[in-house]
């Protein structure tokens, strides 16, 4: 068996200091290139505005913590809140006032009021959110 040298020693002690330099270097780059994740807070609850603000037969995109959500009027004016990210590719879904219905102008998919998917690609239904209407206000609630 050899013995552990000066030179051994020096060699060792030099490629630890190499690789804590690359480490030291690298690690910030990646950190900056892949930064973390923001979460964003995703409330229970959220104003979307005064009833007077919804016409019969409309409809408005807001953001319910980090996704879109669509709040709809509909032709009778009864409130409807959905997901507004379709379930097929992602696009961002819009209410129909003629058809009353919502629809994805990406490829054609269509929903019920009540989110169902009803014909075209998309998949699965969109998430039913609760509407509560009081003092004027209208309020998106997030179900259980
Ligand atoms: S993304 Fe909506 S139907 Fe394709």
């Amino acid at each position: 068996m050899r013995d552990f040298t000066r030179k051994d020693f020096l060699n060792l002690f030099l490629g630890g200091g190499a690789l804590g330099l690359v480490a030291s270097t690298v690690y910030p780059v990646l950190r900056y290139l892949l930064p973390p994740e923001q979460v964003e807070a995703e409330p229970d609850a959220l104003k979307v505005g005064a009833v007077k603000d919804f016409a019969v037969g409309t409809s408005k995109i807001v953001k319910f913590g980090p996704k879109p959500i669509i709040v709809i009027r509909d032709v009778k004016g009864n409130f409807h809140a959905l997901t507004a990210t379709c379930t097929h590719l992602d696009c961002i879904v819009q209410y129909s006032k003629d058809a009353d219905l919502v629809w994805c102008a990406c490829h054609g998919g269509k929903y019920d009021l009540s989110g169902k998917n009803i014909s075209g690609p998309p998949p699965r239904p969109l998430t039913q959110l609760d509407v509560r209407v009081a003092g004027g206000d209208v309020t998106v609630v997030k179900t259980a």
